[in-house]
């Protein structure tokens, strides 16, 4: 084998940073597999637009069936995103028998189950690395040199667009709406910021991630996913004053016959390695029972970053087609039929640390009201500050809690938000110094 027959579904940034990839590393590429990985068809909508890389004549199309149907084609990259159009894309790839290679993680966490079977009838490679931590090749290392150990934990920073936004914030002092405003014009977050700043992307990753470390099925809809939007500049200096740093935190964990599985901002520890994770940067945490802590840390999106994994991947595939071998890892690392329907924990049930801010009036015997409900539901204090009295104004109150149980906080405050000297909501966020 020569070559091998390489079809691109999708030219947008990701995409042309595959092209070029493929196309300045060709001799590297080709020394390293013993073959070359010949780009033979490329479908977009937009074949006009210039990505400033060579493209090879005639290969641009803007009917995916030449890619899906020619035989020369052996791996397919699907790069258009979104969900039903690349699964049936992907799925009609399958069943002409094309490995895939793509960096959808959103298709992978809700549809995963369906495409990784249809793969598995046709024994076909279903590889996506560039999915979670962009150019961060954290999944085949789990799959690969760290698939003897029973995990434990797996966590991390997985957005670079909240993370770049929390980092300016707590440089900056500034507000969430203002930051959002700048990165948008600066094209750090999209016109559309949804996605990444309410904590679906990032819990897209998770899913994958707790599939990957546990060998379970994750309902996506269960994940417990809570954004960036509401953290505020008043709670991100509290947080340093306390010593820590919010960061929107994905956490997986294995709790016997359960797992955890969410998605929230989180104060963590300053002198922590994963609060210095500051930027577009990713990392991923992991606790494995023999390799104990193993940390990634990379560029988890982005062009050249995002092609590195994906033509990784097809590197793969390649060198097992010039083998003859066929697909020797599962999608998930687990072998099909081994993989479990473990429940998700619900969230009440879970234990961590708190911080609370209450913004109440201040006058005799508030304190000692907010204290005995904390007391009465199980929680107890660690420490606490009070801002100085502003006149006639509501004046804020933060108490940083031992371990609790989640349902016990939601029941104190909800019991705390109906005093009558309680002026806002109170704010919770989770701390974590222990997974860490
Ligand atoms: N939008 C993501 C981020 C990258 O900001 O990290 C793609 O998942």
């Amino acid at each position: 084998m020569k070559e091998v027959g390489i079809g691109l579904l999708g030219f947008g940034t990701i995409g042309t940073g595959v092209v070029k990839l493929l196309t300045k590393n060709a001799s590297l590429i080709e020394e390293k597999v013993g073959a070359s990985l010949r780009l033979r068809k490329i479908a977009d909508l937009d074949i006009e637009t210039d990505r400033g890389v060579e493209v090879p004549p005639g290969i641009l199309t803007r009917n995916a069936d030449e890619v899906l149907n020619d035989p020369k084609i052996s791996v397919v990259i699907e790069l258009i995103g979104g969900y039903k159009t690349a699964k049936d894309f992907i799925l009609r790839a399958i069943e002409n028998g094309k490995h895939i290679v793509t960096a959808n993680k959103a298709l992978l966490a809700v549809h995963g189950e369906e495409i990784y079977a249809a793969a598995a009838r046709k024994r076909i490679e279903v590889r996506y690395e560039a999915a979670v931590g962009g150019g961060i090749p954290v999944l085949s290392a789990i799959k690969g040199n760290m698939a003897a150990n029973n995990f434990g934990t797996v966590l991390g920073i997985l957005n670079g667009t909240c993370n770049y936004i929390l980092t300016r914030m707590t440089k900056e002092g500034a507000d969430f709406a203002e930051v959002l405003k700048n990165a948008q014009e600066l094209g750090y977050a999209e016109a559309d910021p949804t996605f990444d700043i309410e904590g679906i992307d990032t819990a897209h990753k998770i899913a994958i991630l707790v599939s990957l470390c546990f060998g379970t099925r994750v309902v996506f809809e269960n994940i417990y996913t809570e954004g960036i939007s509401s953290i505020s500049a008043i709670d991100i200096n509290f947080a340093k004053e306390f010593g820590f740093k919010i960061k929107l935190l994905a956490i997986g964990k294995l709790d016997g016959e359960r797992v955890e599985a969410r998605v929230h901002p989180t104060m963590i520890p300053l002198d922590y390695p994963m609060a210095d994770v500051d930027g577009v940067f990713n990392a991923i945490r992991l606790t494995g029972d023999f390799v104990d802590t193993v940390m990634f840390y990379g560029r988890g999106a982005g062009m050249d970053p995002t092609a590195s994994a994906i033509v990784g991947d097809v590197m793969a595939i390649a060198r097992n087609l010039k083998a003859g071998i066929g697909r020797r890892i599962a999608p998930l690392g687990f072998l099909d039929n081994q993989l479990k329907n473990l429940p998700l924990k619900p969230m009440d049930e879970i234990t961590s640390k708190y911080y609370l801010r209450f913004s109440a009036l201040d006058k005799p015997g508030v304190l000692g009201k907010i204290a005995g409900a904390l007391g009465s539901n199980n929680i107890s204090i660690e420490s606490m500050i009070q801002s100085s009295r502003m006149a006639g104004e509501s004046v804020p109150i933060v108490i940083m809690t031992h371990s609790a149980l989640e349902g016990d906080i939601r029941r104190a405050l909800k019991e705390i938000d109906g005093f009558d000297f309680i002026k806002e909501k109170s704010k919770l966020i989770r701390i974590e110094d222990a997974l860490l």
